[in-house]
């Protein structure tokens, strides 16, 4: 039978066992993990044994430190360090190309390998004190996975000789699983680092065949194209007109900015000019904005419509105004 040791009294003896080439169990932030010395075939064999798990199903390989990913993978991508930045510790395993250090059996013979850091310090002691961890949840195969100890202990209590007690899980739910050796990252198995989480760091992911993209142009988050006075945009000159009256009324100082086919409208209100086309508005309209912000005290900018460049130059025009429209 295994014997249940709270997570933190177990850290020495699990080291033990990992170094003899015996499996343990170990808690995460996901589920119960079934543990033994990634580098070494025999005692992974012991897996697959207590778990009656086909040998074609691939095991994640835990570290305890991005360091270790380099004895496992190779050609490890940027976006890896990227993600480990912001998920690891944590419920997020990456498909990365393997190493030849890594035995077949861990990888069920494929050239692929899963690497996660997981988020539970006593786990961490165990693999920085002996070896990354190759683990499955700590579950017979098909059955219910684990997030208490005593899960384990129904399940594999008369195979495993130490179940390190963390208490329950956090997440409750394995990992999400996200392949990097394909062109476009692709998420494996859905969880708690969801594709919208993935997609914001690394732009684009595929989920189920479906690609989530955020855009991700440096600095699109942050203020920008602001002119340092009080700044509106106007969708056509009637409301530019209302909104510049009201302004004088208030003594703000108001300017139009807008192109020169609304100049016989505006007759007898301040206008700066941004030519006719759609190219003259992208050409004069920071120069307009510099002058505007320097002479008044309001800026009411016409909102240009239609295809073309016109969404490249209104992206720009809606920041200036930070979403202001009249
Ligand atoms: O949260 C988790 O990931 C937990 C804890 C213990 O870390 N582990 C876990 O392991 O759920 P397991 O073996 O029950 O599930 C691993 C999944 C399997 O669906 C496996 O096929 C996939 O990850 N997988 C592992 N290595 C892979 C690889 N090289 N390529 C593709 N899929 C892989
Ligand atoms: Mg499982």
């Amino acid at each position: 039978m295994a014997r249940i040791i709270k997570a933190e009294l177990a850290v020495d003896r699990a080291i033990e066992l990992v170094k003899a080439g015996e499996l343990v169990v170990f808690p995460t932030e996901t589920v119960y993990g079934l543990g033994a010395n990634a580098f070494d075939a025999r005692a992974v064999a012991k897996i697959f044994a207590a778990k009656g798990r086909p040998q074609d199903n691939p095991l994640i390989v835990h570290i305890a430190t991005l360091d270790q990913a380099k004895d496992i993978a190779v050609d490890i991508p940027p976006a890896f360090y990227a993600l480990a930045e912001k998920f690891m510790p944590g419920p997020l395993t990456v498909i990365l190309k393997k190493s030849d250090k890594i035995p077949d059996v861990v990888t069920a013979g494929g050239d692929t390998v899963g690497v996660r850091m997981p988020d539970n310090v006593y786990a961490r002691k165990v693999i920085a004190g002996s070896f990354p961890l190759a683990a499955p949840s700590a579950n017979r195969s098909k059955h219910i996975s684990p997030t208490l100890a005593e899960h384990v202990e129904e399940d594999l209590g008369d195979s495993v000789k130490l179940i390190m007690d963390g208490g329950p899980c956090r997440v409750g739910i394995e990992s999400t699983v996200l392949d990097l050796t394909t062109d476009m990252p692709t998420i494996l198995r859905p969880g708690y680092v969801t594709a919208n989480m993935l997609a914001e760091e690394l732009g684009e992911v595929s989920e189920q065949g479906k690609i989530i993209r955020v855009a991700k142009a440096p600095g699109m988050k942050y203020a920008h194209y602001c002119p340092a006075v009080e700044t509106v945009t106007a969708p056509d000159v009637e409301r530019a007109i209302k909104a510049y009256d009201v302004a004088r009324a208030q003594d703000k100082r108001p300017v139009v900015v807008a192109r020169e086919i609304w100049h016989e409208s505006l007759r007898g209100r301040e206008f700066i000019s941004l030519g006719t086309t759609a190219e003259d508005y992208a050409r004069n309209i920071y120069a307009a904005l510099h002058t505007a912000e320097k002479r008044n005290g309001y800026i009411i900018i016409e909102e240009l419509v239609g295809a073309d460049i016109a969404p490249s130059v209104m992206n720009r025009v809606f920041k200036a105004a930070g979403g202001k429209r009249v």
